[in-house]
């Protein structure tokens, strides 16, 4: 998910971009102004945190672009290719590290297992918006 930050910034096509680019399939993408009440879902876990209402609060800024990717290891990919949660320890080439200095505003989430990625897209996405369609990248995905 492209966060409110990285939209508003314009970096949603580069974020986009990186993924298409390394081979991966979108199947699912869409732009929301997220609630409260839906990011406080999305966050659960986070809940007892000292942050969680910044980050909520943060979050509901703006709209985010909420996206599902396809292909091999993209959960562990796709978290490398994010870097660090905090920017100040995110590696240059990664997201995170080329685009920001700020843990909160650190431009993009990704999902971190895929029982949370299964949770993530069953908050975001209606099983309609998601698209099973041929790609000419299957072939090197598989
Ligand atoms: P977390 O799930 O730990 O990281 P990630 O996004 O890499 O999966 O935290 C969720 C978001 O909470 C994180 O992207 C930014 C924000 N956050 C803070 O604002 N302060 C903090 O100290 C931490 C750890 C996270």
């Amino acid at each position: 998910m492209v966060k409110p930050d990285g939209v508003q910034r314009g970096l949603t096509g580069e974020i986009i971009q990186r993924f298409e680019k390394r081979g991966y399939k979108m199947v699912g993408c869409k732009m929301v102004w997220p609630s409260k009440e839906l990011l406080e879902k999305h966050y659960a876990d986070l809940s007892g945190q000292p942050f969680f209402a910044g980050l909520i609060a943060f979050m509901a800024t703006g709209p985010v672009v909420a996206m599902v990717w396809e292909g091999k290891e993209i959960i562990k990919m796709g978290r490398m290719m994010l870097g660090a949660t905090n920017p100040q320890e995110s590696a240059p080439g990664t997201l995170r590290g080329d685009y920001s200095i700020d843990v909160t505003r650190n431009i993009i989430h990704g999902s971190d297992g895929v029982d949370i990625a299964k949770k993530e897209i069953g908050l975001w996405f209606k099983p309609e918006e998601m698209f099973d369609y041929k790609s000419c990248l299957k072939e090197m995905v598989y």
